[in-house]
């Protein structure tokens, strides 16, 4: 019988661990703060900051949001950074993706305290994950390896699967596999738009993590019998004349393949939101040491 892994349960162990800190930081005269950036007037992109302003809510640590107007001058941004990397309140910064075209989102990611950089974007913070020596994770691929471990799958010394190479997911995720620390220690294979035979690779995988932005594009017959699949992807498609989310994992004939899988949505999306309250109190504890 295939598990479907349930991303909101162990969203909600996380959470109640977050919770926990929360108290004890706050009992040491430190409030955990994380400041949301919004620069687009995207649904989505409102949508999703307004998630994570929820969570912090309930986790209880102080949420500030602050919205710049898309169309303003870059340096508008800059300035909001700025301010929020000077405020002692706000232990976290997360601006969220996408930006507006005439911003550049390399510097914006530059100019974030690395200290506060809770989405563990920028360089010095991508650098100290590949040098086996991480300050955050990134909330994502930190949110795949606890769905592992709550599932009870070390990737140690299996072949793991990683299907796409962006900086986001991609990349940390395959570090994340490979490196030394717990959670990891896998065979680790990054597979991508230009890979020859991606079935060869997958097919040879005890862990597939899906995450190339391709909706349904991973198929069981891809999948070795018993892999255990993650799929990241987040793709809204119209289907039957309606709007619906999907996955980059077709969940039908994964599911007949896998001894686990993740859903779409309730399987990685609400671990990434959790890891990032994760990140936000260690960011307040390490700044309180
Ligand atoms: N947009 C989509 N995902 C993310 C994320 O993890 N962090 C930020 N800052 N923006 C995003």
């Amino acid at each position: 019988m295939t598990e479907v892994i349930d991303g909101n349960a162990v969203a909600a162990g996380i959470r109640e661990g977050v919770a926990d800190c929360v108290d004890a930081l706050t009992g040491a005269d430190v409030k955990p703060g994380l400041a949301t950036v919004l620069m687009s007037a995207d649904p989505a992109s409102e949508t999703y900051v307004s998630m994570k302003q929820r969570d912090c809510e309930e986790v209880g640590i102080e949420g500030i949001h602050v919205e710049v107007d898309p169309d303003a001058p870059a340096e508008e941004l800059y300035a909001t950074v700025d301010e929020l990397n000077d405020d002692p309140s706000v232990h976290g910064v997360l601006v969220q993706l996408p930006l507006p075209e005439h911003v550049d989102k390399r510097e914006v990611v530059r100019r974030i305290d690395p200290a506060k950089d809770v989405d563990a974007f920028h360089p010095e913070n991508v650098g100290r994950l590949v040098a086996g020596d991480p300050r955050f994770k990134p909330c994502t691929p930190h949110g795949v390896q606890r769905l592992l471990e709550a599932t009870g799958v070390d990737p140690e010394g299996k072949e793991a699967v990683v299907v796409g190479r962006s900086d986001i997911v991609g990349k940390p995720m395959a570090n994340l596999l490979f490196g030394r620390d717990e959670g990891g220690n896998a065979t680790t294979t990054v597979c991508h738009s230009r890979t020859d035979d991606l079935a060869e690779h997958t097919r040879r995988a005890d862990v597939v993590v899906a995450a190339a932005g391709v909706p349904e594009f991973i198929t069981g017959d891809m999948l070795s019998e018993g892999a255990v699949v993650v799929d990241v992807g987040v793709n809204r498609v119209e289907r039957d004349g309606d709007s619906t989310l999907v996955g980059d994992v077709e969940f039908e004939s994964a599911e007949r393949k896998a001894s686990a899988i993740t859903p779409v949505p309730g399987g990685v999306g609400p671990m990434t939101r959790a890891m990032l309250l994760y990140n936000t109190v260690k960011a307040a504890a390490l700044d309180a040491d």
